[in-house]
């Protein structure tokens, strides 16, 4: 019985462990508000509010240690040492701590000798303190000696703008390098966030738990609006345990007269939130006004970055210069999906919500994220207004969920795409395209610099038209495959550099999930402003509904012509408008 007993308490622990936490990391991080000061008490103190403000509870369970805390190496064994008056103590006590409160505690490095704090911040005790050259010492000290759960590994050691030595290291083989000797240690729990302030390159996803795609984050609407502008084409690269870090939270951070209003702080947490960034806090946690600490705490929020689908919300629509960022949640492809409406400008801005733009259709039911309340059922359209800087955040569930028909370039994967690397495609602001970005530089020799967009959903298979939406003021070819399979060579001329011009093709796609990617292994590509899939018979009752909705006629459930008075179930009036019988 016992031997039974504890075999279950085995499987169920093992279920909890494979279920907690694989989302983005949550939790605490000392940079923003202690910058290089921190100690053994302000560490052991956030750890401490953590769990006594109700932080721990809804999820925040890393206490992150950042630059700051290192004391030179000792010549002779090459030792790290700690900072004697920082954490006399040394490490040990901290972590100890930390593990106490159920909590997990990280640290921080960098992948070359000195740390960027001895470089921006002139503190010597931070030079050849890095893991260069040091991996293995350093790895089983940080982890099977001390046993931190988590590292930050940040570059301005490799990065010859960062570093007194001019040192130039190649970030793909310093984070390779570092995550092999993470592994070394025997640990297969630890997580390392890249801290390269770019977009390094899909060979993260081999390395890294999350990686940073911009510069420091502060506490100001010019820096939120920013990083957000830079992440919200990157869905494609973000899956289960490999996540876009948009950078620690500025939510109750005052630093050099900044702050966030209290609107910019909704926008700022709802988007980490919705578009999986790690959600690491970085105020001091017992400074937090209630409002704020409310907002860290939204359940609803925070479901939506732990989601179980671990999926970053993509680009959708630009309606009235407000971006509508969307994703499935709970389910692949159900009638459940979360959604975000953010205003970036400067004045409050109306929008005006076409469900069929995030692929639902006849009732849909909404549920407010910030206010945490259901706001009612509507059909076809959602009328709401953003303030300036504001974002409106939803959970949908509809009726119907329609095949998506527009992927926007800025939702594709290119295999080759880095931030770090020239000559591989980019995602730039283009104000004439539909969701305000495109893609450029696809193609070139590099066989791998190609845009596709995986996931494209069928529910029965099927003949389609593929639209392409291509920007090209020379003629340049695009190659068309479809599951692997080459349908078409594209010769394109949209007649200008500003201005899109459409290529239809047949393809047939399969059942389920489908791949379709573009590119050129002899030349540049043109750039791309998306690609529209639409099935070319209507298939089911939704495509021969919207297809209805379209040429305001009337059909009924199963499809057929009727007159508006004796269909049954949801039919589509005379005037387009749905009406429940
Ligand atoms: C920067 C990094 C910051 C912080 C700082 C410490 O490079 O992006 O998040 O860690 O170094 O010096």
């Amino acid at each position: 019985m016992k031997k039974i007993m504890s075999i279950m308490l085995f499987a169920v622990m093992a279920i909890l462990q494979a279920t907690a936490q694989e989302g983005p990391t949550m939790g605490w991080s000392s940079w923003n508000t202690f910058d290089l000061n921190i100690s053994e008490s302000i560490i052991k103190g956030q750890a401490a509010y953590m769990v006594s403000k109700g932080l721990a509870a809804v999820g925040y369970d890393h206490i992150n240690i950042d630059d700051g805390y290192f004391g030179g190496r000792d010549a002779e064994t090459g030792q790290l040492k700690i900072h004697p008056t920082r954490f006399p103590n040394g490490l040990q006590p901290v972590v100890d701590y930390i593990h106490g409160k159920g909590l997990k505690a990280g640290i921080y490095s960098d992948g070359g000798y000195n740390t960027c704090g001895s470089y921006h911040g002139g503190d010597k005790t931070g030079e050849g303190v890095g893991l260069y050259e040091h991996d293995q010492q350093d790895c089983d000290m940080f982890f099977k000696d001390l046993g931190f759960d988590f590292i930050k590994v940040d570059f301005c050691g490799g990065d010859p703008v960062h570093n007194k030595d001019k040192l130039d290291l190649d970030e793909k083989a310093r984070y390779t390098a570092i995550a092999k000797a993470i592994k070394n240690t025997g640990r297969t729990d630890v997580r390392m966030n890249i801290c390269r302030w770019a977009y390094p390159g899909t060979w993260a996803d081999d390395a890294g738990f999350s990686w940073r795609t911009t510069g420091d984050i502060n506490p100001s609407w010019g820096s939120v609006k920013g990083i957000l502008a830079e992440n919200l084409y990157m869905s494609a690269y973000c899956s289960k345990g490999h996540y876009n870090d948009m950078d620690m939270l500025e939510v109750g951070v005052e630093k050099w007269g900044n702050k966030l209003t209290t609107e910019e702080a909704k926008t700022h947490f709802g988007m980490w939130c919705i578009m999986n960034s790690p959600l690491l806090i970085g105020c001091d946690i017992n400074s937090l006004s209630t409002t704020n600490l409310n907002l860290l705490k939204n359940k609803d929020l925070i479901a939506l970055n732990q989601d179980t689908l671990y999926q970053q919300a993509y680009l959708a629509a630009k309606v009235n210069d407000c971006y509508v960022m969307v994703k499935d949640i709970e389910k692949h492809y159900g009638n459940k999906r979360a959604f975000a409406i953010y205003n970036p400008n400067d004045a409050q801005k109306t929008v005006t919500l076409k469900f069929k733009d995030i692929d639902l259709a006849d009732s849909v039911a909404l549920h407010d994220c910030f206010t945490k309340k259901d706001i009612g059922k509507f059909f076809e359209t959602y009328e709401v207004k953003i303030p300036a800087h504001g974002t409106k955040i939803y959970v949908a569930e509809a009726d119907t969920r329609l095949e998506r028909t527009r992927y926007e370039a800025e939702t594709g994967y290119s295999k080759a795409y880095s931030e770090i690397e020239w000559n591989v495609c980019q995602y730039s602001e283009a104000s004439y395209c539909s969701g305000g970005y495109k893609v450029g530089y696809i193609g070139g020799s590099n066989t791998n610099n190609y845009l596709e967009w995986r996931g494209v959903y069928s529910k029965e298979g099927g003949d389609y038209k593929l639209s392409i939406g291509y920007i090209c003021g020379e003629s340049r070819s695009i190659n068309v495959y479809v599951n692997g399979k080459k349908v078409k060579n594209l010769s394109c001329n949209s007649g200008g550099w500003e201005k899109v011009g459409k290529k239809i093709v047949n393809i047939t796609l399969e059942q389920g999930e489908n791949t379709i990617r573009l590119v050129n292994t002899s030349g540049w590509m043109p750039d791309i402003d998306y690609i529209d899939v639409t099935p070319v018979v209507p298939t089911g009752i939704d495509e021969l509904k919207a297809s209805a909705a379209k040429e305001h006629n009337t059909y009924d459930l199963q499809g057929r012509k009727v007159n508006a008075s004796k269909a049954h179930g949801i039919v589509i009036s005379e005037k387009g408008k749905k009406i429940m019988k």
